[in-house]
């Protein structure tokens, strides 16, 4: 029965750890059988008993909510905050893993003691280059959240202070490592945060005073030919580390001759918080969200157990998981993914623009024909990606890009019939354009010529909305949605669209939200702030507000109570009634399956189910940053 045992040294104890049966049928990771049980700690002096022991079940129900309302996790400079002993012992205990956070634009000013005009340079000039920040163990790549307190410029006689930096994060090679940050952030009431990659556009993997988990080295992928999953699905698979990231997931796929359903931009990790929002995929038409290929996922829980969730074992959490969001639940430590089989993919990509009889009229003609196209292309799994704005070819007229059309599973012949009666509609408005079709034979050759670099780095504040299929079905609907869209657009604002219907594909049952599953459209637009990077508090403030108002009349032709709403991972940080934009009908649920999992809200990210118990409290900046304590309301 005992397949493997793994000894593994932790402070200086032998300690044997059993990874015999595999609850998910599939081998564990070498850096998942470094992992601990509570029996372990019996083992351990009364001193480190205090301060890494388990949460037994008995302290669980023993927790009485009341009592710690208006109290803060500990804050550096707090009396309760670990003395440097306590922080040397716990740095022991994960391997000397421990890193204090040191901003990576530091170099660029002289109170940390690091000053490099050279390195800053570097950095200042790499400040959009996404894999900057993956690299780095703190950073996240938009400095909005952040609070914009040390931005990448040489200047060396200002202050480059932490902000929502975290004041420590563990480099996370082991699942032991992440046992003991749990357990020692729970037993010492510190704030813990989680970042993969950093790419989160709400700020969710930063936060001030917090003990930082960075999964971005769990790097492993293992090829499974023929998996047996819980739910009873029969076929090849992928495990996929916790710090994977897109590009190395499609380059290992396609080794294997299978393709993952994953996101647009190579840099974003796959089993961190894209898919636990759901993620969506350009190949949702065949597989709906990225969430519903997952078949069973080994984490560690708040009270610092390492388990596995299935649709057999922990099946609510396993359902909470996909879609229930990140940083919520556990820390996520691999997930296994059904690979799905190989298939062409056909892309058109095509521009147009006002400009010489193409008034504006004519233009939004042309728009709005693309709009109708959506239901038929939904039947036949396309999906779009595209920006209709200001300014491609002439900063002063309105432009259009489809970047590109993707049919994957179609031949030349068959994309082009699709896109016919559009084109054919154009020709007939007097509006030029040249498809430029490209079939490729792989999903990753595709992927990587249609998306190649995209930066980050940029102050802003993002909104979004998922418009449901019903717009389409009510003409007087459509004709109103259009009527938004064009004065929003007519107004200077841009729309980044992806046309995609992530149906239930699989017929699963998860947490993705409702709106996923009803959209024929995903628009995003975010506001502009006044001031840039250097805008000051009013300032923000003033965005901020315009963010929200801006989307008013986009928000009304998608209403949750009609199966719209908002896509978390890409939202706005202060979206009001977030609970029912971003989750949906699974709001409630998701509730009582965080009360049941985390009752002592060890995990807390800004609009994660349940984090309407706490506040950032970050002075009034208008929008949400995370350089505050962290406190029950
Ligand atoms: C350039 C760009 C392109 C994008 N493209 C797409 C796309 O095509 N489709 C799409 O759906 N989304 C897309 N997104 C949004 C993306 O899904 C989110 O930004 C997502 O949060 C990124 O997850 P991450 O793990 O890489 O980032 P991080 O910022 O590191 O983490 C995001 C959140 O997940 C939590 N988390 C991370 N790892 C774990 C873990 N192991 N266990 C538990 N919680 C964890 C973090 O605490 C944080 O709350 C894109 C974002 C960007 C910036
Ligand atoms: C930087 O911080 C130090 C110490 O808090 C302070 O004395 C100094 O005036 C600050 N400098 C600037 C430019 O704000
Ligand atoms: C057409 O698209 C392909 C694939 O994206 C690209 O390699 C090629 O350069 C494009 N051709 C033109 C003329 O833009
Ligand atoms: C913001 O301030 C920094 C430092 O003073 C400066 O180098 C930078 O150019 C400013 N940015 C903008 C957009 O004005």
């Amino acid at each position: 029965m005992v397949a493997n045992i793994a000894v593994l040294l932790l402070g200086g104890a032998a300690a044997c750890v059993q990874a015999a049966a595999y609850p998910s049928h599939a081998p564990l990771f070498d850096y998942e059988r470094r992992h601990l049980t509570p029996s372990h700690v019996s083992r351990w002096s009364p001193e480190n008993r205090a301060l890494f022991r388990f949460d037994s079940d008995e302290d669980f129900q023993k927790r009485d909510l009341r009592q710690r309302k208006g109290e803060c996790k500990v804050f550096p400079g707090d009396k309760d905050w670990p003395s440097d002993k306590e922080w040397e012992k716990f740095n022991k205990q994960v391997d000397g893993a421990l890193i204090p956070t040191v901003p990576l634009a530091a170099p660029c000013y002289k109170n940390w003691g690091v000053y490099d005009q050279a390195k800053c340079a570097e950095i200042t000039a790499r400040f959009t280059d996404p894999y900057l920040h993956t690299a780095d163990p703190a950073s996240g790549m938009w400095p909005t959240y952040q609070g914009r307190t040390c931005l990448a410029h040489d200047s060396p006689n200002d202050n480059c202070t932490l902000g929502g930096y975290p004041s420590y994060a563990v480099k996370i090679t082991n699942v032991a490592q992440i046992q003991t940050s749990i357990n020692f952030a729970r037993n010492k009431n510190l704030r813990l945060v989680i970042k993969n990659t950093g790419h989160d556009f709400l700020g969710k993997s930063l936060g001030a005073g917090s003990l930082s988990l960075w999964t971005h080295a769990l790097k492993d992928l293992d090829f499974i030919e023929s998996y047996k999953s819980d739910s009873g699905y029969r076929g090849p698979a992928i495990k996929v580390g916790a710090g994977v990231i897109f590009r190395e997931l499609y380059d290992f796929a396609h080794e294997k001759g299978v393709i993952v359903a994953g996101g647009i931009c190579e840099t974003v990790g796959y089993a961190g918080g894209y898919f636990a929002l759901g993620g969506h995929t350009p190949m949702s038409g065949y597989y709906g969200m990225a969430a519903d290929s997952i078949e069973a996922i080994q984490l560690v829980t708040a009270d610092g157990k390492f388990i596995t969730a299935s649709s057999k074992q922990n099946a609510e959490l396993f359902w909470a998981l996909r879609g229930g969001g990140g940083s919520t639940f556990g820390v996520v430590t691999s997930v296994i993914t059904r690979a799905h089989p190989k298939m062409p993919v056909v892309t058109t990509t095509l521009f147009f623009g006002v400009g010489g009889d193409v008034t504006n009229d004519i233009f939004w003609q042309g728009i709005k024909a693309y709009f109708e196209q959506f239901p038929l292309w939904a039947e036949n799994r396309a999906y779009t990606f595209f920006v209709v704005g200001p300014g491609f070819f002439d900063p002063t007229q309105l432009s259009f890009a489809l970047v590109p059309f993707w049919a994957p599973g179609h031949t030349i012949e068959s994309s082009n019939k699709l896109l016919q009666p559009w084109l054919d509609r154009l020709a007939e408005l007097g509006i030029q354009v040249t498809p430029n079709v490209t079939r490729f034979d792989s999903f990753k050759e595709a992927h990587a010529a249609s998306w190649p670099g995209i930066t980050v780095g940029s102050v802003g504040l993002n909104n979004n909305r998922l418009f449901p299929k019903s717009i389409w079905e009510d003409a007087g609907k459509f004709e109103r949605f259009m009527g938004v869209l064009r004065r929003h657009v007519d107004e200077g604002r841009s729309i980044v669209g992806y046309f995609q219907a992530p149906r239930n594909r699989l017929n699963v049952d998860n947490a993705v939200s409702s709106a996923w599953r009803h959209a024929n459209a995903f628009l995003l637009s975010g506001a502009p702030i006044e001031g840039g990077e250097n805008a000051t508090q009013a300032q923000l403030q003033a965005a901020a507000k315009n963010n929200i108002e801006y989307m008013e009349p986009w928000r009304e032709l998608s209403r949750p109570r009609d199966f719209g709403g908002s896509y978390g991972n890409e939202g706005d940080v202060v979206e009001p009634k977030w609970q029912e934009e971003f989750y949906g009908i699974q709001y409630e649920r998701l509730l009582r399956v965080k009360g049941k999992w985390d009752p002592k809200d060890v995990f807390y990210a800004t609009t994660a189910v349940g984090s309407e118990r706490w506040e950032v409290r970050d002075g009034d900046w208008g929008t949400q940053t995370q350089m505050g304590r962290l406190c029950r309301i």
